[in-house]
């Protein structure tokens, strides 16, 4: 058979079929399992859209509280957990301590049942539940603290804000924290989520599903660009640098961070809504003047880039919204990590009831075949 044109990227290539979201780049709007993102933004919770995208249908009152209490009562970690995070480097980056954390669950949980039900509740449980408290203890750790154990009292985005800063968040920081993981919980065959579904494609545990797709999503071209985007405002300085500081950018061929999708050709949706949550953050907690600069970064990239269809994606607005409720940089990756875990469980689901494993093609550019000659001979 004639082989497929080469696209690098992958781009407009379908690697599978999935139920879990859609996209429409040219209008911006973005469904999870058909629910408008909007509308699970402002009236869904974390939990709730995640039992959402990993069974596909939102769940009943008694449902949601099974699901609410299971998560709940799988939030510690192993203490041989903890003692290992002691041993990591206090000034490595928290995304490879979540990757390492993440795949050391495999450890622990090792009876891999992927047929069994029972195994695949287990594991959506323990994944989503652990993966915050492994983000907070290791936050802890490399400050010299003991972690603190999860507070069962919480609801799940008010105890990871608790276990991170050992302080009970006030309810509208937790609320929209809580919108925020929903936010960045499903984007269809992302980096990541393509990482997980080949991964998950070979059989292996979930536990090496979501620790190699957390891997993926450290980079600065996917998860990475959020801790980015502020270290580029803070170069910026100040709103009247901000033209001449894109042109130069421009003319340099730099990719701005937090623009630009290889699916919308409009402003991610997931964006609009960031940037109203991080305007009622202001209403209430006070005023970050870094937003009137991402503003007008926004407004005048508008003329520059607009034309070839780059806007602010998740990225852009995110990282003001964590800073406002006093996340530090590098956690803005791992917390990105946290929400996403729902979205790559709904796709090795998926994923396994109709697997077949990945195994594409190439194109070989190489050498024709040639003997091997004798090292003084070369
Ligand atoms: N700033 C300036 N120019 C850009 C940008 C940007 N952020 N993004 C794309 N372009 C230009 C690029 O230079 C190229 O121009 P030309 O055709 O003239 O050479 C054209 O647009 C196409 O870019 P591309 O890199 O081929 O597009 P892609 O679909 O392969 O990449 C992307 C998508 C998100 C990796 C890219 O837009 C990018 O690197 N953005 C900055 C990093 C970023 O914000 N990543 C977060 C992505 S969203 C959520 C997530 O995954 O975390």
């Amino acid at each position: 058979a004639t082989p497929a044109p080469f696209r690098p990227g992958l781009e407009g290539v379908p690697a599978t079929q999935s139920s879990i979201c859609d996209i429409d780049g040219q209008r911006g709007v973005l469904t999870y399992r058909g629910y408008p993102l909007d509308q699970l933004a402002s009236s869904s919770s974390f939990l709730e859209t995640a039992y959402l995208l990993i069974w596909g249908e939102l769940p009943t009152t008694e449902q949601l509280q099974e699901f609410e209490q299971e998560v709940q009562m799988h939030r510690r970690v192993s203490f041989r957990i903890r003692d290992m995070m002691k041993c990591f480097p206090s000034g490595g980056h928290p995304m490879d301590a979540l990757q390492s954390s993440a795949a050391s669950l495999g450890l622990f949980y090792s009876r891999r049942a992927l047929d069994n039900p029972e195994y695949i509740v287990s594991a959506v449980v323990r994944l989503i539940a652990k993966i915050p408290t492994m983000v907070a203890a290791f936050q802890l750790i490399r400050k010299g603290q003991d972690p603190i154990q999860p507070r069962d009292d919480l609801a799940y985005a008010a105890n990871f804000l608790y276990m991170l800063t050992e302080r009970e968040p006030d309810p509208l920081a937790a609320r929209i924290f809580d919108a925020c993981l929903i936010l960045h919980a499903e984007h269809s065959l992302n980096a990541s989520t393509f990482s997980a579904r080949v991964t998950a494609s070979t059989l292996t545990d979930p536990y090496a599903v979501v620790a190699s797709a957390v891997g993926t999503l450290a980079g600065p071209l996917h998860g990475g660009a959020n801790e980015d985007v502020l270290e580029m405002l803070g170069q910026i300085g100040s709103p009247d640098q901000v033209a001449p500081w894109l042109d130069r950018a421009i003319a340099g061929k730099q990719k701005i961070m937090g623009f630009g999708h290889r699916e919308y050709k409009v402003k991610d949706p997931r964006a609009v809504i960031l940037q109203t949550l991080a305007e009622q953050l202001f209403d209430q907690f006070g005023h970050d003047p870094m937003y009137d600069l991402a503003r007008k970064l926004e407004e005048v990239a508008a003329e520059r880039l607009g034309p070839k269809g780059i806007f602010p994606n998740v990225d852009f607005y995110s990282g003001l919204v964590y800073r406002k409720l006093g996340i530090p940089e590098d956690l803005f990756t791992p917390i990105f990590a946290i929400a996403r875990t729902a979205g790559w469980l709904a796709h090795w689901k998926e994923q396994l009831g109709a697997n077949r494993i990945y195994r594409p093609s190439q194109i070989y550019t190489g050498q024709p075949s040639r003997d091997w000659q004798p090292v003084g001979a070369r």
